[in-house]
């Protein structure tokens, strides 16, 4: 273990336990980066309180435990330890770092199956910015747990049956297959649900058509299915150019789209019923879990079958949970949808676990998806007040990238590589930088910018790094010399690194890449100081010049992982 606040932390708690009894072995430590030294450890205070003594006292024996410490360790004030690591140490911890293929990320042991439910566009709706950003979270969180060693199943939960398939094949039956196909695979699913749905408000013939064609498709009539087909293949080819140009790694073997559960549907119900888990109340099939009160402060349904014996979202989701569990073997369920949708995946999985499908062993969790908000503070749409087409987000996205590296004499090959690699990244940062949770506004000229803690910028401090090497004429494979950390510049930037390893597998257990994302900022933040104040190619003399270079491809991996877990492409070049 590298990151010197693990180390710390262990550190201190055999002090306390060795101190003051093994009951406090577990103690928190509170250990904190400080700008007096390297780190605070605030415990002291806390504990005296418990052990009636004096603060500085109880600090005083903290660090009479901890002599043979490789750094300084101070009181001050009221009873803060200061915490000085010593060079020797950061700098044998980075020199071992530098050697390990792995950059100091553990794997998990033994590894668990994780389930990953995320993008899950809508066929029959439009696929919206919301959709974008479940779509990039998702695919970050795959990343860090494969790169853990877990095995990960993606499972894309595409909205992809339902009563709206009714009118959307008697539609394209209308204009033909042909016509239906080339709009669905240009996007324009909105369109053609739109077109749909006017004929169905306003033309009774085509509403009898398309109840009629609800339950063919229903009852797996083999031309309507082939019809189904034909309007899903199109769909699906439209997604597939998004994951293409967004370089996520979801394919075809990873839909499992709530069709997919349309078989199951029924024995679902049947199960949940004959165990009494769920209930017949009002006409329909009911789960009541638990703790979920309406505001008349009646149980709340989680209903599972409709009164006409229709099924619907919750349905598919309590047929879903089960086969993950059961089939799929999941260790842990990441539901990586919009935060509106909260209450759904509560009530799910209390229902499960009512119905005993959900064991303790395993972890069902909603990773929230705020919402994307337009430069109004309001739900992000185009200035006429339509939903935004992804594809045309994209596109300029990359006309922006374009427009911005324009000047940099690059051919057009090269030119056409960074810019889809600036806009895709800068997209995708900005997905990923903020908190899962919260909103966020979408907004090119902040996302696009070349400073801050923006795609951009992590892609140019890390192409600049790879521009040293170029210039110095070395492999960054073969800069290996042991790193010395002298300058303050370096010393920072090295115990930063450290903390690497740890901060992945922390991201990766809570599902929050918005903290890779600060610790890769903070990372060229220190890079950039340390360029400035010690020169690499113009150092003094060869030795220093031989550490820096290694100091500079320890970062630059770190750079280049990490961006990699994001799914953030690099440009060779910038
Ligand atoms: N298609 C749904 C939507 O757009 C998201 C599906 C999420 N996954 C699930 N198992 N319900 O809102």
């Amino acid at each position: 273990m590298t990151d010197p606040q693990i180390v710390l932390t262990e550190r201190v708690q055999q002090a306390l336990a060795h101190a003051f009894g093994t009951e406090h072995a577990d103690a928190d430590p509170l250990i904190r980066p400080s700008q007096f030294a390297d780190f605070q450890a605030n415990v002291a205070m806390s504990l005296a309180k418990r052990l009636r003594r004096a603060p500085r006292e109880v600090a005083e024996a903290i660090k009479a435990e901890l002599s043979d410490f490789p750094g300084t360790v101070e009181v001050s004030g009221p009873g803060f330890l200061n915490i000085t690591l010593d060079d020797s140490w950061i700098e044998s911890e980075a020199r071992r770092m530098l050697t390990d293929p792995r950059l100091g990320v553990g794997t998990i042991t033994p590894s668990q199956t994780v389930v990953i439910d995320y993008s899950a566009p809508n066929a029959a709706k439009e696929m919206h910015v919301g959709h974008l950003r479940t779509t990039i979270v998702g695919d970050s969180l795959a990343r860090l747990h494969e790169h853990l060693g877990n095995t990960v199943i993606r499972q894309n939960h595409l909205g992809d049956w339902g009563t709206p398939f009714g009118m959307l094949i008697e539609h394209l039956l209308d204009i033909g297959e042909e016509t239906a196909v080339a709009q669905l695979e240009a996007g324009m699913g909105t369109e053609f649900y739109q077109a749909a749905r006017a004929k169905f408000e306003s033309d009774d013939t085509f509403k009898l058509r398309a109840r009629v064609r609800v339950t063919t498709l229903q009852s797996g009539d083999p031309d309507t299915m082939r019809l189904w087909h034909v309007f899903m293949d199109a769909t699906v080819r439209y997604f597939n150019k998004l994951y293409t140009l967004l370089g996520v790694t979801l394919t075809d073997a990873d839909l499992a789209g709530e069709s997919m559960y349309n078989p199951m549907l029924e024995k679902t119900c049947d199960d949940l019923e004959a165990s009494g888990a769920a209930v017949m109340s009002e006409g329909a099939l009911c789960l009541f879990p638990p703790g979920f009160t309406g505001s008349d402060d009646k149980p709340l349904p989680l209903i599972i079958r409709k009164s006409d014996g229709g099924y619907g979202y919750a349905s598919t989701d309590m047929a879903a949970i089960r086969y993950r569990v059961h089939d799929l073997k999941a260790d842990r369920i990441l539901y990586v949808v919009g935060s509106d949708q909260a209450l759904h995946f509560r009530m799910v999985f209390a229902s499960a676990q009512l119905a005993g499908w959900l064991p303790d062993t395993v972890s069902a969790e909603h990773v929230q998806i705020g919402m994307m908000l337009g430069k109004d503070g309001r739900r992000f749409k185009t200035r006429s007040g339509e939903s935004v087409k992804l594809m045309d987000l994209l596109q300029e996205a990359i006309d922006r990238a374009t427009a911005a590296i324009a000047d940099r004499g690059y051919d057009e090959t090269t030119r056409k590589e960074i810019a889809h690699a600036v806009g895709m990244g800068a997209v995708k940062y900005a997905d990923l930088s903020v908190s899962h949770d919260s909103e966020y506004v979408f907004d090119f000229d902040r996302m696009l910018g070349f400073t801050g803690n923006t795609g951009p910028y992590m892609q140019y401090a890390t192409a600049r790094i790879r521009s040293i090497f170029r210039k110095a004429g070395v492999d960054p494979a073969d800069a290996t010399a042991p790193i010395v950390l002298a300058a303050p510049a370096e010393r920072a930037l090295g115990l930063h690194l450290l903390g690497f390893g740890e901060l992945t597998s922390q991201v990766t257990a809570e599902s929050e890449p918005h903290r890779l994302c600060a610790f890769l900022f903070q990372t060229a933040s220190l890079y950039s100081t340390f360029y400035e104040e010690c020169p690499v190619i113009k150092a003094p003399d060869p030795e220093t010049r031989a550490y820096r270079l290694a100091l500079c491809a320890l970062t630059l991996r770190v750079l280049e992982t990490g961006l990699d877990l994001l799914g953030v492409p690099v440009p060779e070049r910038m």
